[in-house]
């Protein structure tokens, strides 16, 4: 019963899928939440609402204009949901959804939730694969919803394909063990950098790196929906901003030490996601540099922000997490910088995997122990870096950092 007392509000699409909503409903209340059902007029011509409102005990709402409901039933509705499943999700409505639509309850409930969204597509795999609806359910995706498949597998028409709607008792597991974690980072204070740094050789050029800030924007995201206050240090990146964190812009290397070891010591947990590049430019030419023959570049070392909140940290962050890009020896590597750069943990990622995509395959390596993880969305990636944080929170078995680094050298 591990979605007790948690209030769900299942949104249908017009899809055949939308047989499954049923047992779907069915298996939420099983496990102990309360469900209310909106539907588009499209998805009333696959299953009856009366089935619905016979498993909920409640209407199931068709109608925005419904003349006997006397409130806004969309704004009731946003507001009662811990969480709207949408399932079946079809290619329109994803559509809908994505351009901010409003213009039947459905809609107009997801616009107005104040819980998580879930999208549950199912669609013929040539819609799920059109170019519309993999933009939009990038844009959606950014703005903090949750995609739940679809998977490959037999659709309506016979034919197999990536389109199909993920089943009933796997949508139930995805929810409750997202809702699960709702709130556990409440009061928690967590500083996250992202992205690369760019090191300026003339005023137009710069030292650079592939690194594109979604691992570290997808650990602030998770962090805030899991109730901490987020803080990102971010270099230049193109993602929009997390509802609810603060973001403090830099370019460079130096600017981005300068902006971390300034603030530090106000939050409970570091994390470095960027991708901070070890060196810069000797020096920054003033006028753009013209070409002519060979020309060398000299570099200098840049501070390593990581080691140095690890060297300096005397009672906050509580927990310091680095990452590591590694191509052999991953384990070994890792905890080379685990004690090196005085880290409580640290997210060893394959160098084949990660850079610049969705997906991420890292090894969590702390004090105690290495644990591989299998290939995951960045996002899930986030909730298990988050998981590891908490219970590093927790736990009170940790060297206190002040008595080990009093003294050490800056
Ligand atoms: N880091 C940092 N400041 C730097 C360089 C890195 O804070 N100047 C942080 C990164 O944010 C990341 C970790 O340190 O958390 C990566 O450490 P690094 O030693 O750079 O490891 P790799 O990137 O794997 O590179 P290499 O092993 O080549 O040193």
């Amino acid at each position: 019963m591990s979605l007790q007392g948690k209030r769900i509000v299942v949104g249908l699409g017009g899809g055949i899928a939308a047989f499954k909503a049923v047992q779907l409903v069915r298996e939420l209340m099983r496990r102990g939440a309360e469900v209310r059902v909106v539907m588009t007029e499209a998805a009333t011509r696959f299953v009856g609402p009366i089935t619905f409102a016979g498993l909920t005990g409640k209407p199931a709402v068709t109608d925005l204009w419904a003349e006997d409901y006397a409130g806004e039933v969309h704004v009731e509705l946003g507001e009662w949901g811990d969480a709207v499943v949408i399932a079946p999700a079809t290619m329109n409505l994803i559509a809908r959804a994505t351009s901010g639509q409003a213009n039947d309850a459905l809609l107009a409930t997801l616009a107005c939730a104040r819980g998580d969204v879930f999208f549950v597509p199912s669609m013929h795999q040539r819609m799920w694969l059109h170019p519309a609806t993999q933009s939009n359910v990038r844009v959606l995706t950014e703005r903090g919803a949750v995609v739940l498949g679809p998977v490959n597998g037999p659709l309506a028409n016979g034919e197999v394909g990536e389109g199909r709607m993920l089943e009933p008792d796997d949508i139930a597991d995805a929810v409750e063990s997202h809702l699960a974690h709702s709130d556990d980072l409440a009061g928690t204070r967590v500083l996250i950098t992202a992205g690369p740094t760019h090191e300026a050789l003339d005023p137009v050029r710069f030292l650079g790196n592939r690194s594109t800030g979604r691992m570290g924007y997808a650990i602030a995201a998770q962090a805030l929906r899991r109730g901490a206050e987020v803080t990102i240090v971010s270099g230049p990146v193109q993602l929009p901003v997390p509802t609810g964190a603060e973001v403090v812009p830099v370019r460079s290397a130096r600017q981005m030490h300068e902006a971390v070891m300034s603030r530090f010591d106000r939050f409970d947990v570091v994390i470095m996601a960027a991708a901070v590049a070890d060196y810069r430019p000797v020096q920054r030419v003033a006028q753009k540099i013209k070409k002519g023959g060979s020309m060398k570049l000299e570099l200098v070392r840049n501070p390593d922000i990581l080691a140095d909140v690890g060297a300096k940290r005397v009672q906050q962050p509580s927990v310091l997490v680095g990452f590591a890009l590694e191509t052999e020896n991953l384990e070994q590597a890792a905890r080379g910088k685990l004690e090196q750069k005085g880290a409580d943990l640290i997210v060893a990622n394959e160098a084949s995997v990660g850079l610049g995509g969705d997906s991420n395959c890292a090894t969590l390596v702390d004090a105690t122990s290495a644990s591989p993880l299998p290939e995951m969305s960045k996002r899930a990636l986030a909730d298990q870096i988050l998981d590891r944080v908490r219970t590093l929170l927790k736990n009170p078995s940790r060297k206190p950092r002040h008595e080990a680094k009093r003294g050490a050298p800056n």
